[in-house]
This record gives C-alpha cells, sequence and structure tokens, in this order.
C-alpha cells in the first residue's frame, strides 16, 4: 500500500468518523459510498484466457495464505485502524432501530437480477424449475430500473407469486457501482417477508426448499449459512475488526443461499448490510459473502452453518469438445458449487461459473438431436467424504472456461474424493426441465423445447 493510498484511507476514516450513522439503517450509504471494489479487478482477471493456479488452501490460523478472493487479506492494518473501524460498527449496531412489529410476515423468496449475462432468463428459469416443483412460496425480485429488459419484466410477473420490486432509493442507486453487493442485504431487509430464503440469480433449487424453514436447525437459530472451499487465514485484519477469535474449523460463506429470521436476527442483518459499505472492511473479505457470518458472529447472534463441505458439478471438457476422447485426456471442469441441507442432501446449484458455456448462452446448434450430449453441463460430482478437516481446490483455465476441482496433493490419505456420476444425486429429469426453461426463455419466444438429456451415465474411466 503506498503512502497516498494510506493518506486517503485515513482522511477517509476521519470523515467518516465525522458523521453520525444514522437510525435508518437503509440510509447508511450516506456515509460510506467511497468504496474501492478491490474485487472487480479479480472478476476482470478470470476473464483472461491464461491458466493460473489459486493458492493451496490454508487454514486458520497456522497459515498466511488465503483464497485467491483476498488479496489483500494480509494487508497491513494500523492497529488503530481496526480499532476505529471497531468503533465505527458497534456504534451502527446501537444505532439500528428495534426489529419493526407487524412489518413484515410470512416466509418467501428473495432474489435480485439483471439482463447482464442472461442473468434474468437464467433467474426465470430457476423461478419456473420451483414452481414445477411445487414450491409455492412467494417471490421477490428486485433489480434497478434500467438493467432489465421488457420482455423479462413481463415473464416475471407471469410466474405466479412473484413481485418485481424496482430500486428507487436514491442513495443505493447512486452508490451501487461502489458498493454492487449491497443489494442482497438490502433486498432481504426491504422484502415483506419474516422468514427469507435468498436465492441468487445463478442458483438452482433442485427441490421445493420451503422444509428449511421447518428444521430442527432453522427453528432453533436464526439462520441457514453455507460453506465456501477456503478458510480465511488468521492473519486476516478482519478478525480484529470484527473483534472475533478466528476458528481453524471455520470455512468461509458462500452467499448465494441463505436462510434467515429477520426478526429474530434484525441486528445482524442490519450489520450485514453496515459491513457491505465499510470501505475498510470490503477490501479485506470477497464481496458480500462473508459479511453474513461475520455480523452474526460478532454480535452473537446463533446460526447453523451447513457441515457438509461444498461439492462441484461439472463435465469432462474433452469429452464434451470432440466425441471420442479417450479416457486420459479427461480434464474435469468443475463449474458448479453444489450445496447440501443440513441433512446432506443436494439441494442448491450455484452455476457460477457456467455463464461461458454456450448451451447456457443460448447458443444450441440447429440440429439438437444429434447433439444433444452437448448440451448438458453436469454429468460429474467431485466432492470431499465428510471426515476430514480441510479441502484443497484449484481454478484453471480450459480455452474460454474458468473451471474449478478439487486436488488431493497427490496424498489420498489426506483428501478421500469421492466421484460420482451426477444424475446419482440430481434427478435427470430435473435438469432436462431446467434447461427446457432457460432455452425456452433464451430464445424469447413461448414454444417450450423438450430437452432430453441422454448422457446420464458418465464413466469415470
Ligand atoms: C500447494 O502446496 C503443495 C504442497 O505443499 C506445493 O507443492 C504446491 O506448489 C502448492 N501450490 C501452490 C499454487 O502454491
Ligand atoms: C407436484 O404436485 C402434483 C400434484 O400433487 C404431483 O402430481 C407432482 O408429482 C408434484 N411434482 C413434483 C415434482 O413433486
Ligand atoms: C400463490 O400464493 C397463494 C397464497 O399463498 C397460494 O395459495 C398459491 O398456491 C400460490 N400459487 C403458486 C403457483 O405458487
Ligand atoms: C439445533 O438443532 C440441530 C438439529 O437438531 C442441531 O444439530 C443443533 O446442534 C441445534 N443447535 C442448538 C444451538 O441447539
Ligand atoms: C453468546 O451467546 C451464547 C448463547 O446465547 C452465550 O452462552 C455466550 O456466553 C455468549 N457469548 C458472549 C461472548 O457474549
Ligand atoms: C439432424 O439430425 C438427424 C438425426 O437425428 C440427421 O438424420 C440429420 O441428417 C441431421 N441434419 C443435419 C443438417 O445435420
Ligand atoms: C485460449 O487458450 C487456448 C489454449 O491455450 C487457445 O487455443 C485459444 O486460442 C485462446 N483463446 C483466446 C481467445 O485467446
Ligand atoms: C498424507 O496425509 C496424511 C494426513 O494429513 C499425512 O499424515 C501423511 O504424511 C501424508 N503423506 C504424504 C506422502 O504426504
Amino acid at each position: 500500500m503506498t503512502i497516498t493510498m494510506y493518506l486517503v484511507i485515513t482522511l477517509l476514516l476521519i470523515t467518516i468518523s465525522a458523521y453520525l450513522l444514522s437510525e435508518d439503517a437503509l440510509s447508511i450509504f450516506d456515509c460510506c459510498s467511497k468504496n474501492t471494489d478491490t474485487s472487480d479487478g479479480l472478476q476482470n482477471n478470470l476473464l483472461y484466457n491464461k491458466t493460473f493456479n489459486i493458492a493451496n488452501f490454508s487454514s486458520c490460523p497456522d497459515y498466511a495464505r488465503n483464497s485467491p478472493f483476498n488479496a489483500l487479506s494480509e494487508a497491513h492494518v494500523k492497529e488503530a485502524v481496526s480499532r476505529k473501524v471497531q468503533l465505527r460498527w458497534k456504534r451502527f449496531v446501537s444505532s439500528v432501530s428495534p426489529y419493526p412489529e407487524n412489518k413484515f410476515s410470512g416466509r418467501g423468496i428473495v432474489s435480485s437480477t439483471s439482463s447482464g449475462l442472461n442473468g434474468c432468463r437464467r433467474l426465470l428459469a430457476s423461478l419456473q424449475l420451483l414452481r414445477w416443483l411445487n414450491c409455492t412460496l412467494p417471490v421477490e425480485v428486485y433489480a434497478y430500473a434500467n438493467e432489465l429488459e421488457m420482455h423479462e419484466i413481463r415473464n416475471l410477473k407471469a410466474i405466479q407469486n412473484v413481485t418485481l420490486h424496482i430500486i428507487k432509493d436514491k442513495v443505493i442507486l447512486k452508490n451501487r457501482k461502489k458498493s454492487r453487493f449491497v443489494i442482497k442485504p438490502f433486498s432481504i431487509l426491504q422484502s415483506s417477508f419474516e422468514h427469507v430464503l435468498w436465492m441468487d440469480s445463478d442458483n438452482i433449487a433442485v427441490n421445493n426448499p420451503e422444509y428449511l424453514f421447518d428444521l430442527p436447525h432453522y427453528k432453533n437459530s436464526t439462520a441457514i449459512f453455507w460453506p465456501d472451499f477456503w478458510k480465511t487465514s488468521g492473519r486476516n485484519p478482519i478478525w480484529r475488526m470484527m473483534n472475533i477469535r478466528c476458528r481453524e474449523e471455520d470455512y468461509e460463506q458462500e452467499s448465494g443461499q441463505l436462510v434467515i429470521n429477520k426478526r429474530l436476527a434484525w441486528k445482524a442483518l442490519n450489520l450485514a448490510l453496515y459491513l457491505n459499505s465499510d470501505n475498510d472492511i470490503i477490501k479485506l473479505i470477497h464481496g458480500d459473502k462473508d459479511t453474513f457470518r461475520l455480523a452474526w458472529r460478532s454480535i452473537n447472534v446463533s446460526y447453523f452453518f451447513i457441515r457438509t463441505h461444498l461439492a462441484i458439478g461439472g463435465f469432462d471438457l474433452a469429452v464434451a469438445e470432440k466425441s471420442g476422447a479417450t479416457s486420459n485426456e479427461r480434464t474435469f471442469c468443475g463449474h458448479t458449487m453444489v450445496q447440501h441441507d443440513p441433512l446432506g442432501k443436494v439441494l442448491f446449484l450455484h452455476t457460477n461459473l457456467v455463464k461461458q458455456y454456450p448451451p447456457i448462452q443460448g447458443l444450441i446448434e440447429k440440429n439438437q438431436t444429434i447433439k444433444q450430449n452437448k448440451i448438458n453441463p453436469w454429468r460429474v460430482y467431485i466432492g470431499y467424504t465428510n471426515t476430514i478437516p480441510n479441502m484443497d481446490a484449484v481454478v484453471f483455465f480450459y480455452n474460454l472456461y474458468v473451471c474449478t476441482t478439487f486436488t488431493n496433493r497427490g496424498n489420498s490419505t489426506w483428501s478421500p474424493l469421492v466421484e460420482q456420476d451426477f444424475y446419482n444425486l440430481v434427478p435427470v429429469s430435473i435438469t432436462e426441465k431446467y434447461l427446457s426453461y432457460l432455452h425456452g426463455n433464451l430464445i424469447k419466444s413461448n414454444k417450450f423445447r423438450k430437452i432430453r438429456i441422454i448422457d446420464r451415465h458418465w464413466q469415470k474411466n
């Protein structure tokens, strides 16, 4: 960090401390608009076509290394800065007004979306699938005014019990480029529900998720959170700033899905929104994902953290690219984070790296019948067994694809991996249905395309 940057940050801190935080949680952005979003740089890097291996996983607190998404995790932050940050969020927490009785009620799904990268079309397919799965939960979708096409708005409204909210909050609009992740906690807070299931627009539920609200895991706490691949370094100043101890066993959080009881976690949720807009905090963590567990932990609010390790769904690129590829040409490309319910069953497919796969973009061959194998990006499930404490994963590039996979460092004792036909865990009828909805949305017509997956039985060798 250069001296200039340091001066700028110090000045910012002085400026920020001068503000009194408003009682209205949603107007905190008045004070915190000068974010420098370091994660954008990484997103851009990911688009470059070059191979790179990310740093090995580190366990907390022994290793210095962290996930590749935390470039600044070991930034040297002066003790005085940490203390000021802590003072700011504590002051914020004490300013949060009590949970508003009679304002929120019931259960529902909340999401946000835009046209970019087919985001809305993928959300549409995911919502259509939820209805097909007999999920009747009302859905509230948040979006910025100019980020959806008319036909997308029409299609969203055409799904029963889906409400679209265009965000008009001026302060959020003004700052959205700098803190683009605030939309998540903002939408959850704004939504009319007391019990919220948040789903990213690229997240697919493969079962009606409503039962989550009835599980003891939710009922005896205030939220259910899901794990990421990573562990945050013990040297990350975030621990000092949030005044919590780094625990060796804790995985980072993957916030593509969240279940939150707003009544019981009102302060923690408001704090999560605040953390997403604090200049010093957002430099140390990747996007919004960890702001939830950090907020909950720092004010000692209980949550249930899914214990089944995050698994990877994907396919074999060599097989997908050319028929007749031999087994030693196998290149597993993982593009979907496979998340499980509290009982260990696959529930969410967070398809965050599948955007660049041509069939997902709607680039389907005219003559689908003979190319059916190529339209199915989900063939292999790879995960760790539940018995080991750490995972090791890499990100690499293969042509235009960004892929993830696990490694065992050549030590099978250390990391027993399980590899399965994807359809042992997710019924093929669900993938077919999702792809049919997606392609219906992509071709911008109501013509329903019947997708039939014929390569269900992926063979290891
Ligand atoms: C990961 O760790 C292994 C074993 O400790 C080491 O050989 C390898 O070079 C490391 N990879 C990276 C990218 O740091
Ligand atoms: C949805 O409900 C209908 C009517 O009860 C039933 O026939 C159908 O099998 C259900 N669908 C799923 C995916 O469970
Ligand atoms: C819409 O919501 C109503 C009221 O909650 C419910 O009875 C109905 O089944 C829902 N419809 C769908 C298709 O989800
Ligand atoms: C809540 O219930 C779940 C499931 O029964 C259990 O695993 C968990 O330990 C419980 N948590 C608390 C705080 O009682
Ligand atoms: C956090 O909450 C738990 C359970 O409510 C309580 O036992 C514990 O003492 C609290 N810890 C702190 C540091 O307040
Ligand atoms: C399309 O696929 C069918 C087989 O399903 C084949 O008979 C036909 O020749 C193909 N057409 C083209 C243009 O490739
Ligand atoms: C990406 O890399 C592959 C293999 O190295 C190469 O064949 C391809 O031309 C590259 N694509 C672009 C767009 O640079
Ligand atoms: C493999 O991992 C186990 C468990 O961590 C360790 O005890 C063993 O030394 C490792 N073996 C090699 C060859 O690295």
